[in-house]
């Protein structure tokens, strides 16, 4: 039997591969451990579940005192620009006074991200910024940058490293695009 390249028939090719991933999260890590060299309070907060690869792996790569955290978020984007953003499940830690960084997968119209953002600056944390593996700067719809991102992406869906299409291909270990004619019927 011929074996199969990837192990979801919906998957086109690979956009990211996991040495590419790897060299950039050390960046970062590298980054953020001389950005935060006098903090003693750094948290960082994941939003779940698609940035739970990504941030277990930069954790690692973070050579200062830190903690972590997470929160739950669904986003509802309708056809225009409108659209919101629903806690489902909250952080647990007291973030006034720390200093946060606010983690996700991927940003695309920004509006996650953006209002999240917004929500625990209300919060009080002593400074509060944004980490992305990935952005789709062309979909933004929302004016938001982002202070420490892996790869600007063209329009393409991906997955992998976290990343999914309906809960399916978190589990590659690269980012690979969807071939969107290939997508299983619901
Ligand atoms: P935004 O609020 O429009 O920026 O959407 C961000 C969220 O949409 C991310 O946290 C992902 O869960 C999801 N998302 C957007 N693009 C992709 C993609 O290409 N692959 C997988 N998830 C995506
Ligand atoms: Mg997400």
């Amino acid at each position: 039997m011929a074996e199969e390249p990837y192990p979801y028939n919906f998957i086109d090719k690979v956009l990211i591969s996991e040495e590419q991933i790897k060299n950039r999260v050390n960046e970062l890590g590298e980054q953020i451990s001389k950005d935060y060299a006098s903090s003693e309070k750094l948290l960082l907060l994941g939003l779940l579940r698609g940035s739970v690869m990504f941030m277990t792996d930069l954790m690692r790569r973070i050579n200062r005192p830190m903690t972590m955290d997470f929160m739950s978020v669904s986003s509802y984007s309708g056809p225009e620009s409108s659209g919101f953003v629903r806690i489902d499940s909250d952080h647990k830690t007291n973030i006034f006074g720390w200093d946060v960084i606010l983690i996700d997968d991927i940003v695309d119209s920004g509006l996650t991200i953006y209002t999240i953002k917004k929500l625990l600056l209300d919060r009080k944390p002593h400074s509060l910024r944004t980490c992305a593996l990935l952005d789709k700067v062309d979909r933004h719809k929302i004016e938001i940058e982002i202070d420490y991102c892996g790869f600007e992406i063209p329009d393409y869906f991906v997955v992998g490293y976290g990343l999914d299409l309906d809960e399916k291909g978190r589990n590659l270990p690269y980012i690979a695009s969807v071939d969107l004619n290939k997508i299983p019927k619901a």
